[in-house]
């Protein structure tokens, strides 16, 4: 999607050594998310399930958005473009990487793993029940009560370790910040200062966008109607 301008053109604003680092769809994606976990404890603790689920389901979209962008996507939201072998990960730890925009090779295993909890957390809300049975998940007819129960408390184990994640995640950002590299405002304006050597990253274009958020909506919806057809 080229939600922003090409980016260094005549007249255009930006200076030619700041580029689309991260493109709309990805920073919607990631503040969307954010606010939508914290959005989640909140109405689960507060017993506004309607508001839970329907919160649930808007992560579960996204982050089928998100897998889809991750392989039609811009090139710095393809996970082929951010998920290295541990060869190049030993590498940027010894301070032996080439300069690069995008996830660095360590971060690029963080975003997977954040992502992988939050896709299991919303996997077990869709099948969670309350004690008495009047709150659950849209996928609960096809597990038992008792199963229902025991993946309840799956959802709320792992909620816990998502926690765990987003806390070392937050860890993370502070320890560049202190090391005068600011990751917060690419990941808020999208753009950011093109390293020496790295070239610009390519965007997708809007057709991707389309397709995927198409197949986003359908998927979220299909699931929270619970596999039904009608
Ligand atoms: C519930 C809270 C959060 C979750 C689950 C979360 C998750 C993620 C994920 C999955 C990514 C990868 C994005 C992608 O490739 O699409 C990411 C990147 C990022 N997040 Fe968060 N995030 C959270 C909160 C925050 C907050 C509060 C901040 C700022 C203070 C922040 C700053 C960033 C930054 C700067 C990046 C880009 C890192 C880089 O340059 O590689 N995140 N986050
Ligand atoms: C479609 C997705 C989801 C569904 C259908 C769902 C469903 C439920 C249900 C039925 C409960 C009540 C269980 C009980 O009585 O303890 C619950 C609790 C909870 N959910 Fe979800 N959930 C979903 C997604 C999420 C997400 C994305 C998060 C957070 C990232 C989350 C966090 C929690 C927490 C923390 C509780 C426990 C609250 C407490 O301690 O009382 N859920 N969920």
């Amino acid at each position: 999607m080229t939600a922003e301008g090409a980016g260094g053109g005549p007249g255009a604003g930006p200076s030619p050594d700041r580029v689309t680092v991260w493109d709309a769809p990805v920073r919607l994606v990631h503040w969307a998310i954010a606010a939508l976990v914290a959005f989640s404890w909140w109405s689960a603790k507060s017993d506004h399930l309607a508001w839970h689920r329907l919160s649930g389901y808007t992560i579960l979209g996204l982050l089928v958005f998100r897998l889809i962008w991750g392989v039609i996507g811009s090139e710095t939201a393809r996970f082929s473009s951010f998920l290295a072998g541990p060869r190049t990960v030993l590498a940027y730890l010894g301070g032996r990487a080439a300069p690069r925009v995008g996830h660095n090779p360590l971060g690029g295993w963080s975003v997977v793993v954040l992502f992988t909890l939050l896709a299991i957390q919303v996997g077990l809300g869709l099948f969670s029940v309350d004690e008495d049975a009047i709150e659950a998940g849209p996928l609960d007819r096809f597990v038992s009560f008792n199963t229902g129960r025991a993946i309840t408390h799956w959802h709320h184990l792992v909620f816990n370790l998502l926690l765990v994640f987003i806390g070392l995640h937050l860890v993370a950002i502070a320890v560049y910040a202190a090391r005068r590299r600011d990751l917060v405002s690419p990941m808020l304006s999208g753009r950011a200062i093109l390293p020496p050597g790295a070239t610009a990253p390519r965007r997708a274009g809007l057709a991707p966008f389309v397709v995927a958020a198409t197949l986003a909506l359908a998927a979220a919806w299909w699931i929270a109607h619970g596999l039904k057809l009608s």
